[in-house]
């Protein structure tokens, strides 16, 4: 006869408690970009809504990266290091395969013997993040997570690829997930479709990479970030209202409750396309952190809150909607409730 196995529950509702980001110092214009690329200012404002972007340099790290933003999401959520059960790093381009980062992320934000490990779901990532987080909590398999969305692109971005050279920047942020007397997390809609995984890709295997080195020398090209353009912006444009709508008929919010969307900050035109065809009431504010930051792939979402947050274009309390999306091609969204500003 099986054993009787005891059975556990956590918190019935959960929230976002804190945020924290941490944008590197480095500013980077279009002028800087452009050349290597035989691109311009004008033309890259007009077709990606980018103005500037920020490049990691010494001392950021995609783990010093995480440790400041988490950091500043445990001070503005007033949970102590003890009290987080699980960190949870979705990033793309830590380039450590082993070990994962997170349990360093862990031990640099001062926690002990606390579980945590990486989460790779490309740009979607901070959102898978985010449910899985908020599903711990609920489940009673911790009682607060640390969810970090973190990348350093500027290590897979080649600076002489048209396609990918002006989109892309480096930053993190965070958010602390906890129990709360009011939902403050909604369902997640979410999917994947792996027919399109060429959309984004790496252009080649490390391990390819170093058989080609062993029998061809050391001319050989090493991985890059590779992107379709044209074939993720059809399919972000078009494909993911539906996600949206999914979310928001979960959380039982209509979009005339929305106070702000905010969306990966892909492409500004495609967020401006989103923004259209869901329909959204005047009152609702669309997140634009791209035009400072570029396109931060995981950590896009929610550096995009803590700038809205900051800029008074969204206040805590506020109803939001936030859908990720991207390499795999990969997709998550939900509903929440805005937390304070960053102390
Ligand atoms: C990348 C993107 C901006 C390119 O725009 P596009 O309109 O599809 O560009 P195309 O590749 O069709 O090229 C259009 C023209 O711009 C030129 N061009 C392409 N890249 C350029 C660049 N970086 N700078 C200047 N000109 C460029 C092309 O040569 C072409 O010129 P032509 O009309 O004289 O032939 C666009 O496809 C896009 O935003 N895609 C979505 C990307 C995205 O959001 N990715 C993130 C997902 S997580």
């Amino acid at each position: 006869m099986p054993a009787s196995i005891a059975d556990q529950r956590g918190a019935d509702h959960t929230a976002i408690l804190g945020l924290g980001a941490f944008r590197p110092a480095r500013v980077v214009t279009n002028d800087e970009v452009a050349g290597p690329i035989d691109s311009s200012d004008e033309w890259i404002k007009t077709r990606s809504g980018i103005d500037t972007r920020r490049f990691a340099g010494e001392g950021e790290s995609v783990i010093e990266m995480s440790i400041a933003a988490g950091r500043q999401a445990l001070e503005s959520s007033g949970i102590a290091p003890d009290q987080i059960g699980c960190v949870i790093v979705a990033t793309s381009t830590y380039t450590m395969l082993t070990p994962a980062c997170a349990p360093q992320v862990a031990t640099g934000l001062g926690m002990k013997e606390t579980p945590g490990f990486d989460l790779s779901a490309g740009c979607a990532g901070f959102c898978h993040g985010l449910s899985v987080g908020s599903d711990m909590v609920r489940a009673g398999t911790a009682s607060h997570v640390l969810v970090i969305g973190v990348e350093k692109l500027t290590d897979a971005v080649n600076p002489e690829d048209r396609t990918t050279a002006f989109l892309f920047g480096d930053g993190a942020g965070a958010v602390v997930v906890g129990p709360s007397e009011v939902n403050g997390i909604g369902p997640t809609a979410w999917g994947s479709d792996g027919e399109q995984w060429e959309a984004i890709r790496q252009t080649k295997s490390f391990a390819d990479y170093f058989l080609e080195l062993k029998e061809q020398g050391p001319d050989v090209v090493r991985p890059w970030l590779r992107m379709e353009g044209t074939m993720v912006f059809r399919w972000a444009a078009h494909s993911l209202e539906k996600v949206c709508r999914e979310a928001l008929d979960r959380a039982g919010v209509a979009t005339d409750d929305l106070d702000v969307l905010i969306p990966h900050q892909a492409n500004g035109r495609i967020t401006e396309v989103m923004a259209r065809v869901l329909k959204l009431p005047d009152t609702c504010t669309v997140a634009n952190d791209i035009e400072e930051m570029g396109n931060t792939s995981a950590a896009s979402v929610p550096l995009a809150m803590e700038a809205m947050l900051r800029k008074g274009q969204a206040k805590p309390g506020d109803t939001a909607l936030l859908i990720a999306f991207g390499a795999g091609l990969s997709y998550a969204s939900q509903v929440v409730i805005l937390p304070g500003v960053p102390v």
